[in-house]
This record gives C-alpha cells, structure tokens and sequence, in this order.
C-alpha cells in the first residue's frame, strides 16, 4: 500500500519529449496575464483580442472580450483548411457494435448541413436548443451547429426523466429539442422520444423538435412540431457560412446541481472557455494531435463530455474514441477490447470505473493488448490511493503516468493535475494548479493552510474558462460561489497542502464531517476502507449524533467471495478497527453496514445525502436522480436485518 510519500516520477521518454517543460510553468506562474495572452494563439480568431482579462466589475470577469471568433470554425473548417481534412475526428462505436468512422472535413459537412437545417426552424444567434441525445455522432453535430450558429445548447442528460428536462427546458427557455427514437442499452432499444412528449406537455415555450433515427422503434411525430434529422438535414447543403461572435458571446448551459434543489445553469462563453480547455488538454495530457488516440469515457450530457470529448479535443485536432454502451456490454473486456482495437493511447476516466473494474478483476484487463496506453486521467471524485495503484499497474502497466484532474462543471477545465512530463503522480493526490491559475487552501477566516491541515479549497484569480454566471440568476452566482471568502471563488470542496507543497481533495465541504470537535473528511475514511482486501467500494456519511456532533456511518460492498465463510459481525468489526488503525481511533466509524449496492447519480457520484437520510433514520428525500431507485429499498432491507 503506497503512504503519503510514494511518488512516481514521469516515464523518461514522456519527461523528455513533454508539451509543456518546467520552465513555462515557472513563466506562467510569474506573469500569468502574459502566458493567457500567449495561449490565446491557439485559436484562430477573426479578430484577435488586445485585452486579455476585463477585471472591472468582479466577479463578472470577461476575457479576450474584444476578439471575436467561431467556436465550430476553430473546431472543424481551420482543419481542413490546414490539410488535415482526412484526419480521423472521432472512431465510434455504438453499443450495439455498429461502428463510424468521421473525419475533420465529414464532420465539418454534418455540421454545416444541421447549422442550415436549424436556421430553416428559425435558430438565430442567442437562442436555447435543448439536446436530450445517446452518445451518437449526431450529438456532437448538434453541439456543433448550434455553436455555429451562435446559439447555445442546452444538453440534458438521456438519463434524466421527463420532468427534468421539462424543468430545464423551461429554466432556459427553450424553444427547440434535438432528440432521437431510442437509445440502445446493452444492446436493446429503450425509448427516448417518449421522455421529450412528456416533457414538452410542461413546456410551452418548444415549437420545434428534431428527431435522429436511431433505433428505428414506433415514434409518435407531433404534426408542425416533430421532424426527422434524417430528413431535414439530410437536404441540406454542406456548405455554411459562419458568422464571427465576440469572445464572451455564450457558448452553452449545462445544469448541474447545487445545495438547494433547484439545478443551477452553468453559463460558458466562447474564447476564454476553448483557451482554457484547449491548453489543458494539451498539457494535462501531452497531447500530440499527429499521433495519438483519446479517450474521454464519459457522457456528453456532463461537463467532462462537453470540454474533453467535443471542445478541446476537436480545437486541439485530435483523434478521439467516442462510445455509445457501458463497461460491461457485451462483456466486462469491452473497454479493453476497444483500446486494443484503436490503438487508444490516453484513456480519460473516473474512479468509480476504475473501482468497478477492481471488482471484476485484473484477468479481464490482462486479456488485451494495451501497450499503445501512454497516459491514464481520472476525473469526478478523488481517486483512492488503491483505485490509482490497480489502474496504473493493471491498465497503465506502470509506464503510464495517472493524471488526478480535479475541476468542476463551474471550472470548465481542468484546475489542478500533475502535468505528466514535469510533475511527480502522487497516490490520491491532484497536487499543483494548472499553469496560469492560483488556487489556495485556506481556514475558516480564509487564511492560507499549507501544513496539512484540512481547509477550504478557492481558486483566487480568474481563469479563462470560468463560468461567466447562472443563467437568470446573477446574485445566486455572487452567493454561492463569491461571498463565502469575498472575492475569491469558493469551490465547496476540503482540500490540504502537504509539506511538498502539494494539493490533496478531500471531497465536498459538505462532506466533511465533524465528530467531537475533530474535522475528518468521508473521503479518507473511504479510501482506508477500500485499501482493505474485502472491500470493493464504500461510502462514508457523517450522521447526528447527540454526544459527538457527528458520527461515522459506513457503508461497505464487499469483494466477491473475499470474506465468504467469516462471520458478518466479525467482518463489521474488523473493517471497523481496521479504519482506526489506518487513520485514528477517531475515525472508527460508529456503525458499518455491508450493503448490496450504493445509491449513486447517473454521472456515478454516490449520493451522500440519501445515505445521511438513511443513517439518521428520515424521511428521503428527492431520488429521482439516482440512476436505480430499488438501491435504496436494498439498503433499507439490509438495515433492517
Ligand atoms: C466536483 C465537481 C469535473 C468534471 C466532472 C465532475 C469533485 C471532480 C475531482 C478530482 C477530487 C473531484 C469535486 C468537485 N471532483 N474531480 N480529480 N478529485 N474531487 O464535475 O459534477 O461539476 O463535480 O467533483 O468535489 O467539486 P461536477
């Protein structure tokens, strides 16, 4: 088991031939303006910018504000033009194993046709489109064409219900739907037009909607209101004109959920946001658009899916992986199938698969080839020591460094990561702030940590690819993320310097547990319990309690057949002595509970909240994003026993 101090250096020939050496990072850190405006020529502006941050009326921050540029032109046509029209965009494959291939001048033609065929249903710089969309091609045509067009999308998870996309719909105004039949799951057709009817019940602000045949089932086509993509894109012409849009034109909302119920709408704009994203993707994962093959394994209904499976990858003219199925369909290879098969090279993931993986063995990865893999991200919680030591032994064959990016929906890019050429990986660490930003741990009077203790994680200078505000709720925007340490962006995540100086994650604030005046973060108490053989994931969750403030309540799944033939209490009490000795007596946790499942959003998050709800025996509350609601009834089942 690695402590605090096992470190991995960078693989020499990545050291060696890295994008971004340690002397840009000291430059960026000395004069961070200088190196933004530098970084700007990444994109191919009409106009280039002469002012690189407007910091006149914070935190409405603008940057690159009078340059003007098209988000799709930066992505797609400067490609072709440049000769690489015949470079691969994206390798597809659908989950039920159909397959596309789309190169920079295809995908530049699709994009072009959908921009006319929204301009023919009166889309205009400004509108909302809303995109309720599978993992298919087409979802990454109507990102496009809307950014085009200068109009935002609005892209609601296919998982979420109707109600959801109805309240979203709503909260932005939009006036158009972009949606399909079906989608496949594990191979079979599940309905999704249905969802958006319902929905546009609640809607009246929808005149249009646009429907992609993917499954080919029974739809109902509201008459004036319902057309085909095939049809209405299909007649297109495949060529359009762009129109130029100031830097701080808006590029999209995504809807993210915050403290209260209501989802907020992270608003993004155009220059700063495909900088920041563009530059990250480069350096965090030393990108070499000629030669690699990316892979961001995520949705693009989450931010991870907008910045590093469409934006950054296709302005930087990368090749990436895109696919439509989960880890397990057909089988529990199918990952590994596809990284051998194209030769993937930086695969970009979260910890939950990594820890899902764990649990169905290291035989199902050692089956494939992977020696094209040069580079492992993880992304969306912190990654236990445990999780990056299987998936840089097992996947990454330990010559390939694993890159911890932490950000946020709000962030748009990636905020802290060790950069693979110059930096150390460190187990469980994300370590430094990306070039050119500034980010502090600091204590409840927002003074600066930096020895080891927990505190708050803010990030105190703009960045490029910031959110700009909510959508329609500018003093939300000053409340939630400004006020708390006025002035400075409040993430809502504990964090703490080592005495390297590096950053560590340790989940949400609201995470963060306080039992008998010592504060302990769920997350370490996690990472001890899955760092123990028979454990393949656990939760952690601070309850109520009258004489300590609050207690520790774990939830633990067990490994297949670990503790099979031992004794439940015994198990119970061992895992919980284990976790007093690994952290400290204070952190055993009051009670341990071995449950089937977790409940957990359909991004993977587990839902902390519903297992507080459950640990102090209340009424639940909202559950409709959990992606399986009879989680909890197994749960409440166990508990009773
Ligand atoms: C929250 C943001 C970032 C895209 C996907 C999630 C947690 C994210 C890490 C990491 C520790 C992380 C934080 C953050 N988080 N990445 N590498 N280490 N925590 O985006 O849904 O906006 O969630 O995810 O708690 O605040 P999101």
């Amino acid at each position: 088991m690695a402590d605090d101090s096992t470190t991995f250096p960078p693989p020499a020939e990545l050291a060696a031939n890295a994008n971004f050496t340690k002397d840009m990072y000291d430059r960026a850190q000395a004069d961070p303006l200088a190196f933004w405006t530098e970084q700007a020529n990444r994109l191919s502006w009409a106009t280039a910018p002469t002012q690189t941050l407007d910091e006149s009326n914070p935190p409405f921050y603008k940057w690159y504000a009078d340059g003007t540029l098209n988000a799709a032109y930066n992505c797609l046509d400067r490609h072709v033009e440049a000769g690489n029209g015949d470079r691969v965009a994206f390798y597809w494959e659908g989950d039920p194993g159909d397959t596309r291939t789309i190169t920079y001048a295809q995908l530049t033609e699709e994009v072009c046709k959908a921009a006319n065929a929204l301009t023919e249903l009166g889309v205009k710089s400004g509108d909302r489109v809303a995109l309720y969309l599978p993992m298919i091609p087409e979802a990454v045509v109507a990102m496009l064409a809307c950014a085009r067009l200068g109009a935002m999308h609005v892209v609601v998870f296919a998982g979420f219900s109707a109600d959801a996309l109805a309240a979203r719909i709503n909260d932005c105004d939009c006036q158009v739907v972009i949606t399909a039949d079906g989608q496949y799951r594990r191979g079979k057709p599940a309905p999704l037009k249905a969802a958006v009817d319902k929905a546009l019940e609640h809607t009246p602000g929808v005149r249009s909607t646009i429907v992609v045949q993917r499954t080919g089932e029974d739809v109902a086509m509201a008459e004036g209101r319902d057309v085909w993509w095939h049809d209405v894109v299909g007649r297109q012409s495949g060529e359009h004109k762009y129109e130029v849009f100031p830097a701080e034109h808006p590029l999209y909302v995504m809807y993210t959920s915050g403290s209260t119920g209501k989802p907020k709408g992270i608003l993004h704009t155009t220059g700063g946001y495909l900088v920041g994203t563009s530059f990250t993707h480069w350096a965090s994962f030393d990108l070499k658009a000629e030669t690699d093959v990316f892979w961001t394994a995520a949705d693009i209904g989450w931010v991870t899916g907008h910045s590093y499976l469409v934006y950054a990858p296709l302005v930087n003219g990368a090749t990436s992986v895109m696919y439509e199925g989960t880890p397990d369909s057909p089988h529990q290879g199918r990952w590994w199938e596809l990284i051998d098969k194209y030769k993937v090279s930086i695969l970009y993931c979260a910890p939950t698969a990594i820890r899902t993986f764990m649990k169905w063995g290291e035989q199902v990865p050692a089956k494939y080839d992977l020696s094209s893999l040069r580079v492992l991200g993880s992304v969306g919680e912190p990654i236990n020591p445990e999780a990056y030591l299987w998936y840089r032994h097992n996947i990454g064959h330990d010559n390939c460094p694993v890159v911890d990016t932490w950000w946020q929906t709000e962030t748009g890019m990636h905020m802290i990561a060790p950069l693979p050429g110059i930096e150390n990986g460190k187990p469980g660490a994300a370590m430094r702030p990306i070039p050119g930003t500034s980010i502090k741990v600091v204590n409840d009077e927002g003074h600066e940590l930096t020895d080891d203790s927990t505190g708050y994680l803010i990030i105190d200078k703009p960045w490029p690819a910031m959110l700009r505000t909510l959508w329609g709720d500018d003093q939300r925007y000053v409340d939630t993320y400004w006020s708390r340490f006025p002035g400075k962006y409040f993430a809502g995540d504990g964090a703490k310097v080592d005495a390297d100086g590096d950053i560590w994650l340790l989940g949400r604030v609201d995470d963060v547990m306080n039992v008998s005046g010592h504060r302990l973060s769920t997350t370490e108490i996690e990472s001890a319990l899955v760092g123990h053989p028979w454990v393949a994931e656990s939760a952690v969750v601070g309850a109520a309690d009258e004489t300590t403030g609050q207690a520790i309540v774990a939830f633990v799944i067990l490994r297949g057949g670990a503790a099979d033939g031992i004794d439940a209490d015994e198990v119970i009490q061992t895992l919980r002595t284990h976790v007093a000795q690994e952290i400290s007596p204070i952190a055993r946790p009051r009670q341990l509970m071995v449950v089937p499942e977790l409940p957990k959003t359909r991004s993977g998050k587990i839902m902390r909240r519903l297992l507080r709800d459950l640990a102090e025996n209340r009424e639940l509350g909202d559950v409709t994003t959990l992606t399986d609601a009879t989680v909890v009834t197994l749960i409440q089942d166990n508990m009773r026993k």
